[in-house]
């Protein structure tokens, strides 16, 4: 499931759920092959590793991984948001770990979107201490408007507005990862009971 769960597209009345393009998929396929080059600019020579977070991020990795010349490795982890009306320390848990250690290497945290920015706040402290030689952050998509934590990425595809989209990884309830493109979706609104 999406991870912000009281985070919802908008409903309109009389209309089907829809998903209308944003950015084609020409479009992200051109930009993930500069990022490819952006990344290798700035490590010309070192193995990176890259670790996806699932599973909104395979899509952009898989493609981002065939763009980078040179030494690559990956692996993935999984989190889960409590939400935003939970107490707890942190709005964010661990549900599936890494399978290697990430001390003294170059880590890429591969993300599909940077959205309150609570995830990537949880994965950055818990990567900190694990000694990585460098870490770095590459999201798809960036949501400035929707920030409530203090974080930002090294390397962004696309700054988009307040949407809710779907699309090359990311979901609504599971659905729409399989499309090349991203798009905003528009839900129909539920009907009053008379
Ligand atoms: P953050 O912790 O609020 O930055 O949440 C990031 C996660 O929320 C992403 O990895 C997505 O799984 C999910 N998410 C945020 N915005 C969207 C969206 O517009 N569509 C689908 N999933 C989203
Ligand atoms: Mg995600």
């Amino acid at each position: 499931m999406a991870k912000s769960s009281s985070y919802q597209p908008k409903s309109q009345a009389n209309t089907p759920e829809s998903v209308r393009t944003l950015i084609s998929q020409q479009r992200i396929q051109k930009r993930v092959a500069e990022m490819a080059k952006e990344i290798r600019r700035d490590f010309p020579l070192e193995p990176l590793h890259l670790v996806g977070v699932l599973k909104g991020s395979v899509f952009f990795l898989t493609d981002l991984a065939r763009q980078l010349k040179g030494q690559i490795s990956m692996d993935f982890i999984s989190v889960s948001s409590y939400g935003q009306n939970t107490h707890s320390s942190g709005e964010v848990k661990l549900t599936r770990d890494l399978d290697s250690s990430i001390e003294g290497k170059t880590v890429i945290v591969v993300e599909d979107i940077l959205d309150t920015g609570m995830t990537l706040q949880y994965l950055l402290r818990v990567f900190e201490q694990r000694k990585p030689r460098r870490l770095r952050v590459a999201v798809l998509l960036d949501k400035p408007e929707r920030r409530v934590a203090k974080v930002r990425a090294d390397y962004v595809g696309f700054t988009i507005p307040n949407e809710f989209v779907v699309g090359y990884g990311l979901d609504y309830a599971e659905k729409y990862r399989n499309r090349s493109d991203v798009g905003v979706l528009t839900l129909q609104k539920a009907r009053k009971k008379s």
